[in-house]
C-alpha cells in the first residue's frame, strides 16, 4: 500500500489580520521544524502573501479559503485560480460546509472549481460531510457518495489522486463535539471506497478529518488506518495548539 504523508491544514476562517499571522507563522515555525508532514496554513485572502513569503523556505504551505472557477470576469468579490498562484498559493479549501451552507455553494459550482484549480496546479482541498439530520435518519454514506460523485464529476479519475478530501461532519465543526474515531474512520473509509468505485487510485488519496479536532483527540482520530491528517479550525488559531496537532500525526 502506498505511504500517504500525513496532512495536516490549519483553517483559520475569517480569523487575524496580517499582522496576527505573522505573529502565528513565527511563533508555528520554530515548533515544526522537524516534521516530515505536509502542513498547510489557509489565511484569510489578505494574509495569503504575507504567509507565503514568512513560510519561504520551511516545511509549511499555503491554501486559500476558497475560489472561483472563472479565469477573470465580473464576479465582484471573487479571486481566480491564478491570482491565488501569483500570490504563491499552493492549494484551496473548496466546498467547505460554511460555503455551502451560508454563501450558497453548490455541487455544480465545485465541479467546475475542482478541475480548474487542478488544471492551475493548486491542490485542491474538497470538503464533504453530512448534516446531523442527515446522521440521524442514516443518509451519511448517501450524501458523502453523492457530494463526491458531484463534486468530481469533471475530473479525470488519475488526477484524483492530487486531490485532498475533508471529511467534517457539520454537526462536529466548531461545535466541541468531535466524531469517534470509529465514525471518522467508517466515513473516511466509505469515501474511500467511492473514490476506488469511481476508478481513482484511492489508496494513495489523502482523505482527513475536520470538526472540533484539538491536540487531546489528534492521536486517536488520525491512528485510524484510513485518516490521513486533520482539518483544524478553532484550535489551528493558537500556534501550540496546532504544533501539538502537527506533532501527534
Ligand atoms: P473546527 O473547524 O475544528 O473549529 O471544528 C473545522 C473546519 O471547519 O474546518
Amino acid at each position: 500500500m502506498p505511504e500517504r504523508t500525513p496532512y495536516l491544514a490549519a483553517n483559520w476562517k475569517m480569523h487575524k489580520t496580517v499582522a496576527e499571522a505573522e505573529e502565528f507563522v513565527d511563533a508555528l515555525l520554530p515548533k515544526i521544524g522537524a516534521t516530515g508532514n505536509d502542513v498547510v496554513i489557509c489565511p484569510p485572502f489578505l494574509a495569503l502573501g504575507e504567509v507565503v513569503s514568512r513560510t519561504r523556505g520551511s516545511a509549511v504551505r499555503v491554501a486559500a479559503q476558497n475560489m472561483h472557477e472563472a479565469e477573470s470576469g465580473a464576479f465582484t468579490g471573487e479571486v481566480s485560480a491564478a491570482m491565488l498562484l501569483d500570490l504563491g498559493a499552493d492549494a484551496v479549501i473548496l466546498g467547505h460546509s460554511e460555503r455551502r451552507q451560508y454563501f450558497g455553494e453548490t455541487d455544480e459550482s465545485l465541479a467546475r472549481k475542482v478541475p480548474v484549480a487542478l488544471a492551475a496546479g493548486l491542490e485542491p482541498i474538497l470538503c464533504i460531510g453530512e448534516s446531523e439530520e442527515a446522521r440521524d435518519a442514516g443518509q451519511t454514506e448517501g450524501v458523502l457518495e453523492r457530494q463526491l460523485q458531484a463534486d468530481l464529476a469533471e475530473v479525470d479519475p488519475v488526477e484524483i489522486s492530487r486531490v485532498v478530501v475533508a471529511y467534517e461532519p457539520i454537526w462536529a465543526i466548531g461545535t466541541g463535539r468531535t466524531a469517534t474515531p470509529e465514525q471518522a474512520q467508517e466515513a473516511v473509509a466509505f469515501a474511500r471506497d467511492v473514490l476506488r468505485e469511481r476508478g481513482a487510485e484511492a489508496e494513495r488519496v489523502r482523505i482527513l478529518y475536520g470538526g472540533s479536532v484539538k491536540p487531546a483527540n489528534a492521536a486517536e482520530l488520525m491512528a485510524q488506518p484510513d485518516i490521513d491528517g486533520a482539518l483544524v479550525g478553532g484550535a489551528s488559531l493558537d500556534p501550540n495548539d496546532f504544533a501539538a496537532i502537527v506533532e501527534a500525526a
